[in-house]
């Protein structure tokens, strides 16, 4: 199995131009298979709220809530780098709920590092956490929780004027101390100049390939999430599809009473069915 990857082998690998894999995971199982397909980091993402619990987006999901998928990925992912993403409210009120609810993710869960969403209006936010001594991802561009403000989930830096503010959360995060930043819906043009720009490892979701690596849903990429399909995304499976058809083909066999078959039976022990049968006859007579 691959070491785990730290901070110091993102730096390395944005500058010998080798790309991070990133995915996101929310359980278990989904964080086993992403550790032995070779992922270098994964994201438990505030996306859960609607991959996991069917909510329509991102604001109704809790700390809580995201301390214990993250607990579950670190128990699938020993040896992988594990992102926690904080979620709406528990950074926006002050510095001090950011310090207390980061310290959170790495005392309970063991995660690696935090993200959390937002520029120039959050660097306060992000250098209270980093004195704090915990690693920080800074995610721009398009923003979930602040998408009211944005005007819905759209992209962002379409214009000149909106590419400039954009480079300028860049900029303004990297000079907080954010170790590693996320651009969200950004055209290619405008994430390849941060990238190039910016000393820290920069990633793209929906940003282009020219950025160090590449972010994407796990329940996007293996055809499972059904809601809506973001432009970015890339479907490499269909397992709502193999999923149904498993369902539907065991309704089937139990309807036909061609499962359980003889194989996933338990049998009685040698010589057990006989006293059964007895015991069960004088039972009747009783
Ligand atoms: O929660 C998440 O998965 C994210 C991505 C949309 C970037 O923050």
């Amino acid at each position: 199995m691959a070491k785990k990857k730290a901070i110091h082998d993102f730096y390395q690998m944005k500058k010998s131009k080798e790309k991070v894999t990133w995915l996101t995971s929310y359980d278990f199982p989904t964080a086993q298979f992403a550790e032995k397909a070779g992922l270098d980091m994964i994201l438990v993402g505030d996306s859960l709220g609607m991959c996991v619990y069917g909510y329509k987006g991102t604001i109704p999901v809790t700390m809580d809530q995201c301390i214990v998928h993250c607990e579950a990925v670190r128990r699938g992912a020993p040896q992988t780098f594990i992102v926690g993403d904080m979620p709406f409210m528990s950074y926006q009120t002050s510095d001090k709920d950011a310090v207390i609810n980061a310290g959170r993710f790495l005392k309970e869960a063991e995660v690696d590092a935090v993200k959390l969403e937002g520029g120039t209006r959050v660097v306060s936010r992000i250098k209270a956490i980093v004195d704090a001594g915990i690693l920080v991802i800074a995610h721009i561009g398009l923003t979930p929780q602040s998408s009211g403000v944005l005007g819905g989930h759209k992209a962002q830096g379409r214009t000149a004027k909106e590419a400039t503010l954009v480079v300028e959360d860049a900029l303004a995060v990297q000079a907080a101390g954010a170790h590693m930043l996320l651009v969200e819906a950004v055209p290619p043009e405008v994430a390849q100049y941060i990238a190039q720009t910016l000393t820290i490892p920069v990633f793209s979701i929906g940003a282009g390939k020219e950025c160090d690596g590449q972010l994407l849903i796990v329940s996007d990429l293996i055809g499972q999430f059904q809601a809506f399909t973001p432009k970015f995304v890339k479907k490499y499976c269909d397992v709502a599809t193999i999923i149904t058809d498993a369902m539907k083909a065991y309704c089937k066999d139990v309807r036909e009473g061609s499962f359980p078959e003889e194989q996933h039976c338990y049998h009685m022990l040698e010589g057990e069915k006989q006293n059964f049968l007895t015991q069960m006859k004088d039972r009747a007579n009783s």
